[in-house]
C-alpha cells in the first residue's frame, strides 16, 4: 500500500506513535475496536460518476442497496450530508453539484422501514433550521426508527445558503456556535419534555416538547466542524464527531486535543468519539490497489473537474487554462473563495494557499490535472491497499485508540460498499477489533455510548 498525496495513509508504515512526538493521552482509554458508518455525501466530487457500475444519486434503489449493504456489514450508522443550494462560481451552478440533495429526514424515515439495526444520521445545520422544528422532525425520526436517530450538527460553511432562506445573508462564523449552542440546548430540552421559555441574542422562543421519548431516549449527537469553537462546542455537547483526521498521527493529535478540551469541559476522556472520514481503495493485492487507485483517480476528476477544482480558490475563469500545462501563474481574484466562503478563509489565505500549490506543482512536475487528481481524496484519508494490509492498518489504529471508527464515502455509488463489506469486515472480525454483530438495536447502544437517565 502507498499514497498519492502527503495526507493519505501508508499501510504496514504505520509509525509507532509512542515514539513520535504523537503521544496517545494518558487519560483515554481505547475501546480496542473501530466502527464504521457510510457518509452518503449526495453530490460530490469524489464519486466517480463515469466509472462502469456507477448509479444514480438521487435514486431510491442507490441509498436502498447502500443501507443493506452496510446494515448487513454490520455498519453502526448511515449518513447524509447536507447541502441546501447548488455551489455557484460566478453565478453558475459547479459543475461537481449537477444536482441537488434529497431531504435527508424523509430519505431517513423511508429507509429506516427497510432496515432494523444501522444507525440513521441526519446532517442539519444550527445557522437556518429553527430549533423547535427540527427538535420535533428529529425526534419523529427517532421514533419511528425505534431508537436509532442521530443529529450530525453543522453551522454550514455555505454561506451562500442563507440566500435560500427569508432571513438572508448568514451568520458571522465567530457567532455561529454560540448560535449553535443555543439551538441544541432548546432542541434537548424540547427532546426531555420541557417547557422552554428562551429569550437570548438569536432567537426568542416559548415552547413545549410534546412527543413520548424514543427507545435511546433522544437522538445521538454527532458534531463536523474543526475551529477551536467548534472542538470546545463538540467537547461540551457531542456524543461522536465526524472528523477530516484520518490519517495515524494527525488523528492521535486530535484524540489529544479532543480529550483536553472534553477533560476541560467537565466530561470524560471517552465520552465522545471520533469518526474520522475515510476512503476505501482495495483489491486483492497491494499492486493492484495501486493501479486502482489510479484509474478511479482519474474517473473522479477529468480536465473540466481540474479547472472547477481550482477556479473554486481562484475565484476566477480559469477556463483559458490548458489542464495538462502548469497551475495558473496569477494571483486569485475574490476577497473570499467561493468553497470557503464564511469559514475565514479570506484574501491573504487564498494567495497564501494557491502560491503554495503553485510550487508544489512544480516542483513535482505536476500539471493542472495531474494536481488536482492529487488533491482527491485529501480531505479525511484514502485508504489503498491490499484487504489484508488494510484491515492490518485498521488494526494498528484499533490498538492505539486513535478513533472509534471510520466513516466512509464510497468512491462508486452504490456498489462502493461491496468489497468493503465483503472482503475487509471478515478481516477485521478475525482480528477481533470490529463487531460480529449489533449489540442491540439502538444507535447509542451500538456505538457503546451509555444510556440516558
Ligand atoms: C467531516 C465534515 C463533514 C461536514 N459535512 C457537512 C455537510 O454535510 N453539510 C454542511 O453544511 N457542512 C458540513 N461540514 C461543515 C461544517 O458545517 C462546519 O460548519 C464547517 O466545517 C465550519 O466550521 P469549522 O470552522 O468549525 O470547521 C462538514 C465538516 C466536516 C469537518
Amino acid at each position: 500500500m502507498s499514497s498519492t498525496t502527503a495526507e493519505q495513509t501508508t499501510a504496514g508504515a504505520a509509525a509507532s506513535p509512542a515514539d513520535t512526538d504523537h503521544p496517545i493521552h494518558a487519560a483515554h482509554t481505547p475501546s480496542g475496536t473501530i466502527r464504521l458508518g457510510v457518509f452518503f455525501q449526495g453530490v460530490n466530487s469524489s464519486t466517480a460518476w463515469r466509472a462502469p457500475g456507477a448509479g444514480d444519486q438521487v435514486a431510491w434503489e442507490s441509498f436502498e442497496r447502500l443501507i443493506t449493504t452496510a446494515e448487513r456489514g454490520v455498519f453502526s450508522a448511515f449518513f447524509l450530508g447536507e447541502g441546501l443550494r447548488l455551489r455557484e462560481h460566478q453565478g453558475v451552478p459547479l459543475e461537481f453539484d449537477v444536482a441537488g440533495r434529497p431531504d435527508a429526514q424523509t430519505l431517513l424515515a423511508a429507509l429506516a422501514s427497510i432496515t432494523r439495526q444501522i444507525g440513521l444520521v441526519a446532517t442539519q445545520n444550527t445557522t437556518y433550521n429553527d430549533p423547535v422544528d427540527l427538535a420535533r422532525r428529529l425526534q419523529s425520526l427517532d421514533l419511528l426508527s425505534d431508537g436509532r436517530a442521530a443529529w450530525n450538527i453543522v453551522t454550514t460553511d455555505n454561506a451562500w445558503t442563507g440566500e435560500n432562506f427569508r432571513r438572508g445573508g448568514y451568520i458571522d462564523h465567530a457567532e455561529r456556535y454560540e448560535h449553535a449552542e443555543a439551538f441544541v440546548d432548546v432542541a434537548r430540552r424540547i427532546w426531555r419534555g420541557e417547557d422552554v421559555d428562551h429569550q437570548g441574542r438569536h432567537y426568542h422562543v416559548r415552547a413545549s416538547g410534546r412527543l413520548p421519548r424514543s427507545r435511546q431516549g433522544e437522538p445521538v449527537l454527532f458534531q463536523a466542524g474543526v475551529s477551536p469553537q467548534g472542538r470546545d462546542f463538540a467537547a461540551r455537547t457531542a456524543d461522536v464527531i465526524f472528523s477530516p483526521f484520518g490519517d495515524l498521527e494527525r488523528a492521535i493529535d486530535f484524540r489529544h486535543d479532543i480529550v483536553e478540551r472534553t477533560l476541560a469541559a467537565g466530561r470524560s476522556a471517552e465520552s465522545v468519539q471520533i469518526f474520522p472520514g475515510a476512503e476505501f481503495i482495495l483489491a486483492a493485492t497491494d499492486a493492484e490497489a495501486e493501479d486502482k487507485l489510479r484509474w478511479v483517480r482519474e474517473q473522479q476528476v477529468g480536465p473540466q473537474q481540474a479547472i472547477a477544482l481550482l477556479e473554486q480558490y481562484w475565484g476566477r475563469d480559469l477556463t483559458a487554462y490548458d489542464p495538462d500545462g502548469p497551475l495558473p501563474d496569477v494571483d486569485p481574484l475574490v476577497a473570499e473563495s467561493g468553497v470557503t466562503r464564511g469559514a475565514g478563509f479570506q484574501f491573504e489565505k487564498a494567495q497564501e494557499l494557491t502560491r503554495a500549490w503553485r510550487e508544489e506543482a512544480a516542483q513535482k512536475g505536476l500539471s493542472i490535472l495531474e494536481f488536482a487528481r492529487s488533491r482527491q481524496g485529501s480531505r479525511g484519508s484514502s485508504f489503498t491497499g491490499s484487504y489484508d494490509s488494510v484491515a492490518e492498518q485498521l488494526a494498528e489504529y484499533a490498538r492505539w485508540g486513535a478513533i472509534d471508527g471510520l466513516n466512509i464515502t464510497p468512491w462508486l455509488i452504490p456498489g462502493g460498499l461491496d468489497d468493503i463489506v465483503d472482503e475487509l469486515v471478515p478481516r477485521l472480525q478475525e482480528r477481533g477489533v470490529y463487531p460480529t454483530e449489533y449489540s442491540g438495536t439502538t444507535l447509542r447502544e451500538n456505538l457503546g455510548l451509555p444510556a440516558l437517565a
